[in-house]
Formats: structure tokens, sequence, C-alpha cells
């Protein structure tokens, strides 16, 4: 792939470039920036112009993300073999995305997962959000969502690979949540072969947050992922209601099908004992990470035999949500005529723990005026 025009955008204090939301243009630094490509991917409803940034690593691996939602909308990585294949499950083109989906892709907020019946109390008033997901508040509401947003991008320098910031600015009382928030995630496709995904997000009035990417992956590039082996680092889960909604319980995961910690298992092997209403019967769970060491660690594996496929997913966040995709029903066609059936794709999610507002044992997620937020996530694309 050819190299793009760009501007070059440096930290304002000169070298901080974690610091995602203060990247500042310093005038005059245009220079080429290799394996970054912006492309038009057409226009929403409204008119408004989506873009795609297709990033190339030196290994020849492709993550291609779209302003609208800022969207992961393609994963290509080489199996045992070094033969590519997408692994993310997407659409070809903005009119699909515009028309509705179950966040393929996303970037989930300003809450990702579920606030229980759409309210929460701070500061001794209560916030009414949308019950998207009745009778619950699902991946940050309805039209203004995080993911149905159209955010702004822009290419960035970092060190360790080609890289593009998007970033949106929520108003105080969107989707009913209190404050102005500045949000932006920088997506880096490291030369080490990783996608790595830094958020952050200031708010002028207390708000919770709780942000995710809500990519399904599939490591054949097809078919379904019941042959899929995963492990994950949690001894525990939070258990959830009938609707999926934490009951404030933690519970072990040891002798039930959650258990992917003692041994790596084939994500089909148990799971008709999941749980889930029928027909949506599978995994959709929020695990309690094992904290890192250095409060970053890896914290799930997911690999498929005969690609030798083997995702790892690294992340600084105290949750995981572990969704097997038990919702698709085939209603929607993907990349390359690919029927989206139940068990096509599934979700890692890092995150805090769902409901986090309405529970006083779970880890905060209220953020603060004068703070920042701030989390990182990575998909190591690698081989077994
Ligand atoms: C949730 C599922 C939901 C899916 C798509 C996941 O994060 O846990 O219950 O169906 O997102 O909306």
């Amino acid at each position: 792939m050819g190299a793009a025009r760009a501007t070059v955008y440096h930290a304002s204090d000169g070298n901080d470039w974690y610091n995602g939301i203060e990247l500042v243009c310093e005038e005059g630094m245009e220079e080429d920036m290799a394996g970054v490509i912006k492309s038009s991917f057409g226009k929403l409803k409204s008119g408004v112009a989506v873009d795609l940034y297709t990033l190339t690593n030196k290994n020849g691996l492709v993550a291609k993300i779209m302003t609208f939602g800022a969207t992961l909308t393609e994963l290509h990585a080489p199996d045992k073999d070094g033969k590519m294949a997408n692994i993310c499950l997407g659409f070809d083109s903005v009119e699909k995305y515009e028309k509705g989906h179950p966040y393929m892709g996303s970037t989930v907020g300003r809450y990702c997962n579920r606030i229980g019946k759409g309210r929460f109390t701070l500061g001794g008033k209560t916030y009414k959000l949308a019950t998207n997901n009745p009778p619950n508040h699902l991946h940050g509401g309805g039209p203004k969502a995080w993911d149905k947003v159209n955010w702004k991008a822009q290419i960035v320098a970092r060190p360790d690979g080609p890289a593009v910031q998007f970033t949106y600015f929520s108003k105080d009382g969107e989707e009913g949540y209190p404050g102005n928030v500045n949000a932006s995630v920088i997506y880096t496709l490291t030369e080490a072969n990783t996608v790595k995904m830094e958020y952050a997000a200031t708010t002028d009035k207390p708000c919770p947050i709780n942000l995710t990417n809500h990519a399904y992956f599939n490591l054949k590039g097809k078919g379904t992922i019941l042959d899929h082996e995963l492990y994950i680092a949690a001894k525990s889960y939070t258990e959830g209601d009938e609707d999926l909604l934490p009951t404030g319980k933690i519970l072990p995961v040891v002798d039930t099908p959650y258990d992917f910690f003692a041994q790596p298992a084939i994500v089909g092997d148990r799971l008709l004992a999941a749980g889930g209403k029928e027909p949506n019967i599978g995994y959709d769970l929020n695990y309690v990470l094992l904290p890192g060491a250095k409060g970053y660690a890896t914290v799930a594996r997911l690999s498929e035999a005969t690609t030798g496929r083997l995702l790892e997913i690294r992340t600084d966040q105290p949750g995981l949500q572990f969704y097997t995709g038990n919702f698709l029903d085939g209603t929607l066609t993907g990349k390359g005529g690919w029927k989206y059936v139940q068990y096509s794709g599934i979700c890692l999610e890092t995150q805090h723990f769902p409901d986090s507002p309405n529970h006083k044992n779970f880890p905060n997620t209220i953020l603060m005026p004068g703070q920042t937020y701030r989390t990182r996530t990575e998909y190591a694309l690698l081989v077994k």
C-alpha cells in the first residue's frame, strides 16, 4: 500500500503520546505517514460523509476503521501458513451499518453493557436513560449512542505503528447522561501485530463512563466459532438475572460451564449449559478478571486449530464480556455474502462491570470533572 499525505500531531507537552485527547497540531509539521490511507466510505442518510482509514503494518496486516461509530470494519490477519483472512464480522457499505446492526466492531459508549431499568442516581439526582434493551439500558442507548454518531478523525504519529485518532464531543444531556464529554480513541496497528485501542475522556459534570470495542471475531473468517478454544483469566463472574443484568453477586466459575481458567476449553462443548432464553442460548456474561501484576495483562486467548490463528486480548480493565453471538439470527448479511447466523462470531469486550453505577460493591465508573478516563486494550494477532 502507498503512503497518505497527512498532518502529524504532537502532544501538547511534546512527548506524551499516550495523552490521547490532548494532541495538538504543530504548524508546519506536515510529512508523509506510511501505513495509513484515508478513503471515502460513503454518506449517511443525512448527507454526512463517512471516511474509512486503512492501516497496514510492515508485516502486511490490515485494520480498517470508519468514522461512523469509530468502527473497526475489517481486520486481516495471517494463519499459520501466512494466508490472510478478515477475522472480524462487518459490512461492505455504510448503508448497512446505518440500517442497524448489533454493534459489529463499534466503539461503544458512554456506558457499554447494561444499566438497570435505565436509571442511576448521582449527587442526589436520578438520571433516566433509554431502555433500548427492555427493561434495561444497553450500550449507551438510542440514536446518539456513540456507535451511531460520526466521529472526527486524524492520522497521528505513534512510535509503534500506523495510527488514527477518533474524537467525539458528546453534549450535556445527550442520551440522558450528564456532562459535556470529550472522548477519543486511538487505534494503532502495531508492528508487533497488535491492534491497540487507547481511550480517553473528560467531563464537566460527574458521569458514568465505560468504553469498549464490540468486535465479533471468527478466526477462520467463515462458519461458526463453536470449534474455537478459549482461555479467560478469571476465577469468578458477575451473576446475571434473566435479562442479563447483574444481581450484584460475584460467583466462582469453578465446576460451572463458565470455567475457561482451569484449562482452555472448546467454546461449543458446554455452550448448551451456558444459559440464556430459548432460542438465544449461549455465553453472555461478564468475567471478573484477575488483576495483572502491572495493571495490564493478557486476559483471554482465543485460538482455532485448523488455521492456527491465536488472538490474545490484553487490557487494564477489570471485566470482560464473553458473548457468543446468541442473538444473531441470519437476517444480516455481511462482507462477501456471509450470512450472520447464531455463533458466527465471538465478542470479548473489555469493560467495567455492567450496571456499576447501581452497585456499590463494583469498581467505580464515575468520571469526575478534572479527571481523565483512560483505558487501553490490545488484540494481538498471533499463530499457534
Ligand atoms: C451483550 C449482549 C447483546 C450484544 C449485542 C453484548 O455486549 O452482552 O447481550 O446482545 O452485546 O447487542
